[in-house]
């Protein structure tokens, strides 16, 4: 299904006190908040202004990169269903799609991973960073802050209008992410780190960092590799959520990228966006057995608890990532250890998609109700679900920061306020207060 235009238009306003009126003109279903200033509304003031407490009614910009039907349950990257992308797609290909509008052909491709191949070995002084980092380090944290001091050897990222420049930095990002996160993961099991082999392909590469022994040949299930290039897919990129938000504000002041996506790490981390994967697991050891799984929806439906991995702010219908993440669970379980929180998790889907409470209020599984089983299938702990799921949304980030500084419709981010402190007052003196 394709997005539907909306239609042009003019939104009349007319005070009710003076009688005054004005047009306003509605573009492409919005109304430009800036054409409310032409309101007035006292003497001193700059005109009418929306209040929009986490932007729930404002588009911040236009893209072109992912489209969203929320009700239809559909997720497009330039055009192609998420579905097709994760069955048929490799995660570079997807790379390349999201960043230039187009798959690329088989030379397009060839060169691509050419040049994400010179980019992937890591600079030294890294791995002494990592090195020093504490124990008790969250690995979420390590690769913000990787992300961050790579930054510094590349001092002329800071040129974030020069579009060559700009293209350099996002292939040694993309290239570089994956050897960051490896690092993490390894720094938390104090193994030493294992280099990329990026003849072997992204993924690959990917895996070796992360589960090879150093000095050894990597050999690695084909199930696993599947997952992991269609995980990083349907991670790789989901509109204006929080943290393409938050690169695109931070990136906004023309910081070089680094930083910006250092940040993107950061909001990521949050339980509310990235981290409720680790939540579902949790909740599914809670529950335990498929016995108890009545007693625990009653507690939901009686707000004591939250069903986790369920309902989303934009899907209305199933989440069209969590249908392809539940459907590669089975093939990766064959291949490793059977995990008895998947026989709960189906049986908890059942359940609650035949409960009324459920049906009514529109709540489906989500991206995370599956994506934790998989990640844990794989042998990795709920620690690193949201280190892989930045690894994929690298590349969403990086073509909206492209984006962002390509349209001319766009400043520093600098949102307005309602003042609600004090009027001007005078300072007493010390005594007196
Ligand atoms: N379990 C039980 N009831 C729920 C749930 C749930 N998971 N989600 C929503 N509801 C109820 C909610 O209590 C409300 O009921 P009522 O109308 O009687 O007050 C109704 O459904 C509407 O919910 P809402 O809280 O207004 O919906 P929201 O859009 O503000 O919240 C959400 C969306 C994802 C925060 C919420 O569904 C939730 O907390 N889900 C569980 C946590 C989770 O899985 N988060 C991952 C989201 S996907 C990852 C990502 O994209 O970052």
């Amino acid at each position: 299904m394709s997005p539907e235009k909306p239609t042009d238009d003019l939104l009349n306003i007319e005070h009710p006190a003076t009688g005054k009126k004005w047009e306003l003109p509605v573009e492409d279903g919005c109304l430009r908040a800036v054409q409310l200033r032409q309101i007035p509304l006292g003497q001193t003031d700059l005109g009418l202004m929306s209040y929009d407490p986490s932007l729930l009614n404002t588009a911040s910009c236009r893209s072109a990169i992912t489209f969203i039907d929320g009700d239809a349950g559909i997720l497009d990257y330039r055009g192609y269903s998420i579905e097709d992308l994760a069955e048929s797609v490799s995660y570079p290909e997807v790379c390349y799609l999201i960043l230039k509008g187009e798959l690329p052909n088989r030379k397009e491709l060839a060169a691509f991973q050419a040049e994400l191949a010179e980019e992937a070995v890591l600079p030294a002084y890294l791995l002494e960073l990592f090195a020093s980092f504490p124990d008790e380090m969250h690995p979420m944290t390590m690769l913000a802050s990787g992300l961050a001091a790579l930054g510094a050897k590349y001092p002329e990222s800071e040129k974030v209008l020069d579009e060559e420049n700009r293209n350099k930095q996002i292939i040694r990002l993309l290239a570089k992410t994956p050897a960051l996160a490896a690092l993490a993961w390894r720094r938390t099991q104090s193994d030493s780190p294992v280099g990329p082999d990026p003849e072997k392909g992204f993924i690959v590469s990917f895996l070796r960092m992360l589960l090879g022994k150093p000095g050894e040949d990597f050999e690695v299930e084909e199930s696993f590799a599947r997952a992991m290039d269609a995980l990083l897919t349907l991670h790789a990129d989901h509109e204006q959520n929080c943290s393409t938000n938050a690169v695109r504000v931070v990136a906004s002041s023309h910081v070089n990228p680094y930083s910006a996506v250092a940040a993107g790490c950061f909001a990521l981390h949050g339980p509310l966006h990235g981290g409720a994967n680790q939540a579902v697991l949790e909740m599914l050891e809670e529950i335990g057995t498929v016995e108890a799984i009545p007693a625990f929806l009653e507690a939901c439906k009686c707000g004591d608890r939250r069903l986790m991995g369920f309902g989303h702010r934009v899907y209305k219908n199933y989440d069209p990532r969590a249908k392809v993440i539940s459907g590669l669970v089975d093939s990766v379980l064959d291949a490793g250890q059977p995990d008895p929180r998947l026989e709960i998790a189906r049986a908890l889907e059942a359940a609650a998609r035949e409960d009324d409470y459920f049906v009514s209020r529109k709540l489906f599984p989500n991206v995370d109700f599956y994506s934790g089983i998989l990640y844990s299938a794989m042998g990795f702990p709920a620690s690193m679900f949201t280190v892989f799921f930045a690894v994929g949304r690298m590349v969403g980030w990086l073509a909206h920061w492209d984006e962002m500084l390509r349209d001319s419709e766009q400043k520093i981010a600098r949102p307005r306020q309602i003042y609600t402190g004090h009027s001007r007052r005078e300072v007493p003196p010390m005594d007196k207060r």
